[in-house]
């Protein structure tokens, strides 16, 4: 690994204009890819993991829009014309997408989205060529060259997340965004994905960016974290180090759910993430924050560094001199008094 980060993102922020006024769903987030490292994206439905993982590579849906920094080996992705951005996605920038059905054309073969994306990116090449790449990747996911000429719609939901992932790896691109690459797959399959996407880097040098709800997937295949809540990354640092020990409440919240979904059942966060148009003031997690103090829900926290590469955004870890004048006092929230309601 070197120290050089082929991505580096400053400040990013991402909203949708809707009806009712923008969602900000990624709004204000610093992060950095150096080749060959895994970092594992989490938080629960609805935080920005897939607006992040779009907006890093100027994939942005219709109606959305960016402000902030995306430098891809120093350039800044949103001031490339639509078509330098073309030409680096593929061979330098790819995406595996959450919802592989909407993204596989049903009117052509596996061959020809393969043809297609191979020609554009390497105009060189032959069908010779073309061919004897796309049936390895393939054949890595576990799809057999017989099924070379068959349509999506031959094919099982497992299969077609695993042809999508073929073609988002079949060019090894310098940076990988896989957005809940296994969610229809089972378990077995799975973990021989997450082995080949750590081939990948191994062989290839690739920094991948993983999205997934499944924190056992992180503890084990990603070098490090990046906790999303709200539109904001709250925590990051070494996956392990993260999950022993973590700082952000929020974290903690999340990794206790998944274990006792997995050991003794019910441990859940009480609420739902906020509504992004109208998100909480200050730390958004401080209406359903055991922890929360009276400074939680008046000043944005500070993002500190307990230890050298990890990164909390938490009053718990805030300079004490700013929380002062009885701000770590316990946050005394609103009861809603059903009687009165009604
Ligand atoms: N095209 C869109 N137009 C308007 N709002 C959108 C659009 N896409 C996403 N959003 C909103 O942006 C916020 C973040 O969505 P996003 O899909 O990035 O979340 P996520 O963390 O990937 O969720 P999940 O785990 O369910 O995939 C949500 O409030 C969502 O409703
Ligand atoms: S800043 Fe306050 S409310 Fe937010 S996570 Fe930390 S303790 Fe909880
Ligand atoms: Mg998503």
């Amino acid at each position: 690994m070197t120290d050089e980060a082929v991505l580096r993102v400053r400040d990013l922020r991402v909203w949708y204009g809707t009806e009712r006024g923008p969602v900000r769903a990624v709004d204000g987030v610093d992060l950095a890819l150096v080749p060959g490292e895994t970092l594992g994206v989490v938080g629960e439905s609805g935080c920005g993991k897939s607006t992040l993982g779009r907006g890093l590579l100027g994939l942005l849906p219709e109606g959305a829009k960016a402000g902030g920094e995306v430098r891809f080996r120093g350039t800044d992705l949103f001031e490339l014309s639509g078509r330098a951005l073309r030409e680096l996605r593929g061979p330098e920038l790819g995406m595996i997408f959450q919802d592989p059905l909407t993204r596989l054309n049903p009117l052509w073969r596996v061959s020809e989205h393969f043809e297609e994306l191979l020609r554009t990116h390497c105009p060189d090449i032959s069908a010779e060529q073309i061919r004897h790449r796309s049936l390895a990747t393939l054949r890595r996911m576990g799809i057999p060259p017989t099924r070379y000429r068959n349509y999506p719609h031959e094919f099982s939901g497992g299969m077609r997340q695993r042809i999508m992932i073929a073609l988002g790896l079949v060019l090894n691109p310098a940076v990988l965004v896989a957005d809940e690459p296994t969610t229809s797959l089972d378990v077995l399959v799975e973990a021989q994905i997450i082995r080949l996407l750590a081939d990948l880097r191994r062989n290839f040098d690739t920094a991948l960016l993983l999205i997934t709800h499944n924190l056992g997937i992180v503890a084990e295949a990603c070098d490090r974290v990046a906790v999303m809540y709200a539109g904001h990354v709250v925590e990051t640092g070494d996956a392990r180090e993260v999950f022993a020990a973590p700082a952000h409440p929020y974290t903690r919240e999340l990794l206790r759910s998944t274990i006792s979904l997995s050991t003794t059942g019910l441990h859940y966060i009480p609420g739902a993430p906020p509504d992004l148009v109208d998100p909480p003031p200050a730390c958004r997690f401080h209406p359903r924050c055991p922890d929360a103090m009276q400074v939680c829900a008046t000043r944005d926290p500070v993002t500190v560094s307990p230890r050298p590469g990890h990164r909390v955004a938490c009053w718990l870890h805030g300079p004490a001199e700013q929380v002062g004048a009885g701000g770590d006092a316990p946050l005394v929230r609103e009861e809603i008094d059903v009687a009165d309601e009604a």
